[in-house]
């Protein structure tokens, strides 16, 4: 058992295989954050000895003792207004007004196996994988009761956390935040890295010590957002890949979320996550209660590797689920950057029929093939085939590309409508806007109310009949604005800031509902790219397109970013045409390979125009790919350069049973007269000997970890790098 109480303390250790968690109820019930760290089976509390802070009151049962303060304290849930003035976990409007909420423990439970949430997507895992522990906390004037949950998955150094709120009083309460984790460190030098970009440019880390006050990145677009990731790493400042001390937390929630991190006046840390408060009011009935997504974090004394390590596993076994999740992935063909909307079947056809030449498994028809929908200003919503362009439908479409032995899959943007479109002409109140006022347009479309079951039921039913229709074996789930105008009418006034919350509910059950009732499509989720590239989603989604850049330099750092927390085979990835339709710029067909190779592999352009070289090259590519998609999508990944400060990016793949190796890359820019780059492999076996295979010469993997490998000398820009070693013997 991973959880140990000792109930005479009501002292609890959350104990993983390498690190540990500790929280305490104290005398007075508050519940108390003790440690988090490095495994000390010790009780961690001697640390924490408190002087009088001047403006940091006390609590009234402690009396007179000055030095007993909720204001300099680590908690393990903050509360709100009762002289704690670091950010709150938790705020809430009681029936008088008032807003104070004061949360002392109650009790406990430990449960084997790992507890779910009702309608939000959670890490998941079986009785002999995830203990849980929940500790029930009350407001006794309000009687609000709060049980935090925790999840321990011992072997994999992870601790899940969600909170809920239940209203147990007798008036109605309105909740104005429910954050899923509070985390105070109260010891430390600590900087923090968020992942920050926008669309085209995703998740870029930026490294940054903290600031005395409260520091913060989050979304307010209703979705996880190109802009900032709901992903943070806190480390020290000597924190490398490889050493020293870091945590790494994620929320699975594809909404709006905010993370903010206080130093605060006597140089602790507070991290506080969960949805974002703006604009969030949930309405608490006598009865009711309030669920907050997930978090889910990990701490590592060996660098941040180790935690990209524990959070690629966590994502792809106890996350993505279905089929797909650990599944090879089919190598796909997708039209969109080959003919945007200009397409018929016959274009369609030929590129599926030179795709199926060169070993590609799937085609995938992206925006255009329904409603009337020539370009981005109409048609939204409309899910029926626009046969002008696809003569014959999608059922004869689909029978001649599978007739080349090829899966098809298709594209949708089902949250969206065009007023330009026949859902819209008959359900305009299905659109989200306020009454009174001139909805915000993005791209031409509005949003679809997510939260009316109506809606959901229209886009479930206008899916099935296209799946139906056709052997459709993927879906691509697009959404192509950030979100403004919050209104339901479907809800009274004083339960409008419930929407947003409500809309991502919404999306999830009609996620949950597909997913079920279509075991055997692989569903791809995207945002104009990595607008939604959040745990949330892959719950659903085993991949995401990674981001509307296809550049494959500057993917190198979309990636490498991406890499901290998800897993490569979660990166939608593809080679497309040069010059870049992006950046204009031009790379070799080999880089813009390997770069495609570091996530769920395909290409985006159209294969008709390329030359019998690049032809031949493609063909090659898709044999390595297969050659290497185990290694690549199961293996451990290794971040070997950083691309946004070397002039080349490195990166390799080791299986799990270390018998294969593979080094991917590409060198940005060439010069004359230099010594070849030399780069130091990672996670081998020190004795083992390791073969390169594209000359035989061989090497102790202390060598390779120590001495390096030199990369072979560039000719010309972006130069592909591809280094594979096999074992060859050792222990
Ligand atoms: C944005 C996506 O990221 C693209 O790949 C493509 O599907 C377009 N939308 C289509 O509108």
């Amino acid at each position: 058992m991973a959880i140990k109480v000792n109930e005479k303390n009501r002292f609890f250790q959350l104990i993983t295989k390498n690190t540990e968690y500790q929280i305490k109820a104290d005398k007075f019930g508050v519940l108390k954050h003790i440690w988090y760290g490095e495994r000390t089976d010790f009780d961690m509390e001697y640390l924490q000895n408190y002087p009088d802070v001047g403006f940091s009151g006390n609590i009234y049962e402690a009396g007179n003792c000055r030095t007993y303060s909720l204001d300099t304290m680590p908690q393990e849930y903050s509360c709100q207004g009762i002289g704690d003035f670091r950010i709150s976990a938790v705020g809430i409007t009681h029936t008088d007004g008032s807003g104070a909420i004061d949360l002392r423990y109650k009790g406990y439970r430990i449960t084997k196996g790992k507890y779910s949430i009702p309608g939000l997507p959670a890490v998941y895992a079986d009785e002999n994988e995830a203990d849980t522990l929940e500790i029930d906390l009350k407001d006794t004037a309000s009687d609000i009761c709060v049980t935090l949950k925790y999840a321990v998955l011992e072997s994999l150094d992870m601790i899940t956390r969600s909170a809920v709120i239940c209203n147990k009083g007798t008036t109605a309460a309105t909740l104005t935040k429910a954050a899923s984790l509070c985390l105070d460190i109260p010891y430390g030098n600590w900087e923090w890295i968020h992942f920050h970009g926008r669309h085209t440019m995703e998740r870029l880390p930026e490294r940054a010590p903290l600031i005395h006050g409260i520091q913060e990145c989050s979304s307010t677009r209703g979705a996880s957002s190109h802009q900032q990731n709901p992903a943070v790493l806190i480390c020290e400042p000597d924190c490398t890949e490889t050493n020293g001390n870091c945590i790494g937390v994620l929320l699975m929630y594809s909404g709006s979320f905010q993370t903010q991190i206080e130093l605060d006046q006597i140089n602790q840390i507070r991290m506080v996550m969960g949805i974002n408060p703006e604009l969030f009011r949930w309405k608490l009935n006598p009865g009711e209660a309030f669920y907050t997504p997930e978090a889910v974090m990990s701490y590592s004394t060996t660098g941040m590797e180790t935690l990209s390590h524990n959070f690629h596993k966590t994502i792809r076994h106890y996350v993505c689920r279905g089929k797909y999740k650990l599944a090879e992935r089919p190598v796909l063909i997708n039209n969109w950057e080959a003919t945007y909307f200009d397409f018929d079947s016959d274009k369609i056809f030929r590129i599926a029929q030179q795709a199926a030449e060169l070993g590609v498994d799937m085609l995938v028809l992206d925006d255009g093939w329904f409603g009337k929908r020539n370009d981005d200003c109409s048609g939204l919503g409309d899910w029926f085939v626009n046969e002008k362009k696809l003569q014959g439908g999608l059922g004869s479409l689909t029978q001649k590309i599978t007739a080349l032995g090829m899966k098809f899959g298709i594209w949708f943007e089902p949250e969206m409508v065009s007023e330009d479109s026949d859902l819209y002409r008959l359900h305009p109140d299905w659109a989200i806007q306020i009454p009174g006022r001139n909805p915000m347009r993005s791209r031409y479309q509005l949003f679809l109310d997510m939260s009316r079951q109506k809606v959901q039921d229209y886009l479930y039913d206008s899916i099935v009949k296209i799946l139906d229709s056709a052997d459709i074996s993927y879906i691509k789930w697009d959404m192509n604005r950030s979100i403004s105008d919050w209104y339901t009418s479907t809800l009274s006034s004083d339960r409008q800031g419930e929407m947003a919350h409500r809309y991502v509910l919404g999306l999830y059950s009609l996620l949950e509902r597909l997913t079920t009732s279509y075991p055997d499509v692989l569903f791809e989720g995207c945002s104009g790219g990595g607008g939604r590239f959040d745990a949330g989603m892959l719950y659903y989604c085993p991949q995401i397109w990674c981001s509307d850049d296809t550049d494959a330099f500057e993917r190198t750092k979309i990636q490498y970013g991406t890499s901290f927390f998800y897993p490569i085979s979660a990166v939608g990835s593809h080679v497309s045409a040069v010059p870049n339709h992006q950046t204009g710029r031009i790379t070799p067909i080999e880089t813009r390979a390997v770069a495609a190779m570091a996530g769920s592999f395909g290409y985006e352009l159209d294969l008709n125009t390329l030359s019998d070289d690049e032809k031949q090259a493609i063909k090659s590519q898709i044999v390595r790919f297969k050659k290497y998609g185990d290694l690549i999508h199961n293996g451990l990944y290794y971040r070997l350069s950083d691309p946004m400060t070397d002039e080349f990016a490195v990166w390799e793949y080791v299986s799990e049973d270390g018998s294969e190796v593979l080094v991917h890359g590409m060198i940005f820019r060439t010069s004359p007269n230099t010594l070849q780059i030399r780069i130091r492999l990672r996670g081998l076996s020190p004795i083992a000997m390791y073969r390169l295979e594209s000359d035989g010469s061989q090497y102790t993997g202390k060598t390779l970890m120590n001495g390096g490998i030199l990369l072979p000398k560039a000719w010309g820009d972006y130069c592909p790098i591809e280094l594979h070693f096999t074992l060859v013997g050792g222990d």
